[in-house]
């Protein structure tokens, strides 16, 4: 009798053993999760949000989504400054600046000062350096379009448009009755390599397509957007 109490006692025992096993596991998961972090980086690549409990490749559900791309527009305000803000799954947010410690920050709120910075001006150096950069691939455009090395059968782009005239690139996009679907103005740049040219369509990353593309746009500078005129 002793010996079967003693029995039911442990098998009590090791269920509620059991069961308080099957309540931990998912605890210590929870628990690794709090030291997950997905980072979500602004376009200029110089402000991060670090976001607390999501796993690196995890999607972020809508309001958190919101609430991270509303955080990256506000830090959009320390300009050059490279910046980076973690968001705590309680939803506070801290942020660093130039690699500083980080502080306490209410979004859209006054700076503490640790995060005050020098207004940041873009220099007439800044703009030397990025003008010669584009006028580069602009030339480069302008080279290929006046050249035959594009196609297979001697013609070249500016034979029949000179000074790029009537690539009417503002229209784009626009319905091509040719292809019958609206096309971008590289599927027209394509278009053009494919038929009169007799080439090879040129992917979309390849830098002779952005080059061409950079120097029919730039030659209509200032030309208002019209997509889809005919
Ligand atoms: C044999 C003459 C000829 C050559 C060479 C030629 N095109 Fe065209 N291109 C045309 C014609 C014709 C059209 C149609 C014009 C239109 O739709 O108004 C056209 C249309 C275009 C358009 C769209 C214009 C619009 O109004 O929608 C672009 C962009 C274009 N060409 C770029 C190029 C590029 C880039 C090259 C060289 C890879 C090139 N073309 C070579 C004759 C040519």
């Amino acid at each position: 009798m002793n010996s079967i109490r003693t029995l039911g006692a442990m098998a009590v025992a090791a269920v509620a053993a059991g069961s308080l096993w099957a309540i931990a596991r998912p605890a210590v998961a929870a628990e690794g999760d709090r030291f997950a972090t997905r980072t979500v980086w602004a376009c200029d690549h110089r402000k991060q949000v670090v976001v607390e409990g999501f796993a690196p490749d995890q999607k972020l559900p809508p309001a958190k989504a919101q609430q991270v791309a509303s955080l990256l527009q506000d830090l959009m305000r320390f300009c050059n400054e490279e910046v980076t803000a973690r968001v705590a799954t309680d939803e506070r947010v801290k942020l660093s600046v130039n690699g500083l410690p980080f502080v306490e920050y209410v979004p859209g709120g006054p700076l503490p000062h640790e995060l005050v910075v020098g207004k940041s001006e873009v220099t007439d150096r800044d703009r030397a350096i990025w003008k010669a950069e584009l006028d580069k691939l602009v030339k480069e455009g302008d080279r290929l379009f006046h050249s035959d090395e594009i196609g297979t059968n001697g013609i070249a782009c500016a034979m029949c448009h000179p000074n790029a005239a009537n690539t009417h690139p503002e229209t784009y996009p626009k319905f091509q009755l040719e292809m019958k679907k609206v096309a971008l103005l590289r599927d027209m740049v394509n278009w053009c390599i494919q038929n009169p040219l007799e080439g090879a369509k040129l992917a979309d990353d390849d830098p002779r397509l952005k080059a061409l593309e950079a120097y029919i746009l730039a030659s209509r500078k200032g030309v208002a957007l019209d997509a889809g005129k005919h």
